[in-house]
């Protein structure tokens, strides 16, 4: 035997599914993120031996193309790419995973429309989903899904109602016998993750925990608000006018969160004083934060962008190679595990 400790031999047996469901060493996903979960965060954390998924989001095909080709340059570990449902071009986008044989495909934002879970698993890919919900989980399991996310709102950008360890509770003895299941939303500490590798799942998602990586492209300013910020500072978005929906999205308060309050009673009076149309109005709400994240992660504009971030922010000190904050995890992981019985 080794000289591995005991905790370090009981992570490996615990990660052992996960790990070899997406192909690497370690069953950490880096979550992808919008503007940040580019070539370089990607490829590094799939160098550290994690699973790193880059982020379509708005991307184009063309982009999505280029940024595949790029990430793969920088290595020849797995990877994913995540792809956002309500994409015009979402087929499209998955031609292009297909063409350049990615392994993994991440769908995000609601159930997969119809044709695409065929389309991804048609190209010999693996399709992970989000379940918000155990019914949910359900169904996508009998339409063939390969495994799932479940993420709670703790986490960092768009965000359900329902907290992860109440999801992991109630979704993990359900279905993870089934397939396998990454726990995501508000995980800073390797502690969280052998506790939800107790509870049976396959792995983790983190996606606060890598932005102030040294490898990750987020402005000087977009990190060090992160290091700064506490948990009580990543609020989810409120919305205030029952006409007017509001996505919760969980970022740090700053200045453009307090201008979009008062732009949601601006557009409310409006549709009181007949001035606009609800279509028009529904529109200008959801259109306010639109360019948001790239301004602040990619331009640094911290006051007016939009700054998505998990509870877990509390626990990002410093800028660290992602090498190392998978390190750590690793080994606050095995710690709690040295400690268990068996
Ligand atoms: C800045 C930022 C951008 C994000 N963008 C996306 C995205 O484009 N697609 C997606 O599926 N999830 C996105 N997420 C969620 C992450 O992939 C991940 O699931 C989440 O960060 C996990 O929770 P944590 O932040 O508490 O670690 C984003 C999160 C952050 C913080």
């Amino acid at each position: 035997m080794s000289s591995e400790t005991i905790g370090q031999q009981r992570l490996a047996r615990r990660m052992a599914r996960g790990a070899e469901f997406l192909g690497c060493e370690v069953a950490i996903l880096g979550g992808a993120m919008s503007w940040v979960s580019e070539r370089n965060l990607v490829s590094a954390i799939s160098n550290a031996g994690g699973f790193g998924v880059i982020a379509c989001g708005a991307m184009t095909p063309a982009l999505l193309d280029a940024e595949i080709a790029a990430t793969r340059a920088l290595t020849d570990k797995p990877f994913g790419v995540n792809l956002i449902t309500m994409h015009p071009d979402l087929f499209e986008l998955i031609e292009v995973c297909k063409r350049h044989q990615v392994s993994h495909v991440v769908l995000a934002g609601g159930l997969p429309p119809a044709g695409s879970l065929d389309a991804i698993k048609a190209n010999g890919a693996r399709l992970i989903c989000f379940a918000p919900a155990l019914a949910l989980a359900k169904k996508l399991i009998r339409s063939g899904v390969d495994a799932l996310v479940i993420e709670g709102m703790e986490a960092g950008g768009h965000i359900g109602p329902v907290s992860t360890s109440v999801l992991a509770q109630e979704m993990l003895p359900e279905i993870a016998d089934q397939l396998p299941v990454f726990v995501a939303g508000g995980i800073g500490k390797g502690q969280a993750i052998a506790g939800y590798l107790d509870m049976g799942a396959a792995g983790v998602q983190l996606g606060t925990r890598f932005v102030c990586a040294t490898e990750s492209i987020a402005h000087a300013n977009f990190k060090k608000a992160f290091i700064r910020a506490s948990a009580r500072d990543a609020v989810a978005s409120v919305q205030i006018d029952a006409r007017l929906p509001v996505i919760p999205v969980r970022a740090l308060k700053n200045a453009g969160t307090e201008a979009f309050t008062v732009k949601q009673r601006e557009v409310a009076q409006k549709l009181d004083e007949g001035q606009v149309e609800m279509a028009e109005a529904q529109l200008e709400i959801e259109h306010y934060w639109a360019g948001a994240l790239r301004r602040a992660v990619i331009d640094g504009d911290v006051e007016n962008g939009s700054l998505m971030a998990g509870q877990s922010v509390g626990m990002v000190k410093d800028e660290a190679p992602v090498a190392e904050i998978i390190a750590t995890l690793m080994a606050e992981a095995a710690e709690a595990l040295n400690a268990r019985a068996q």
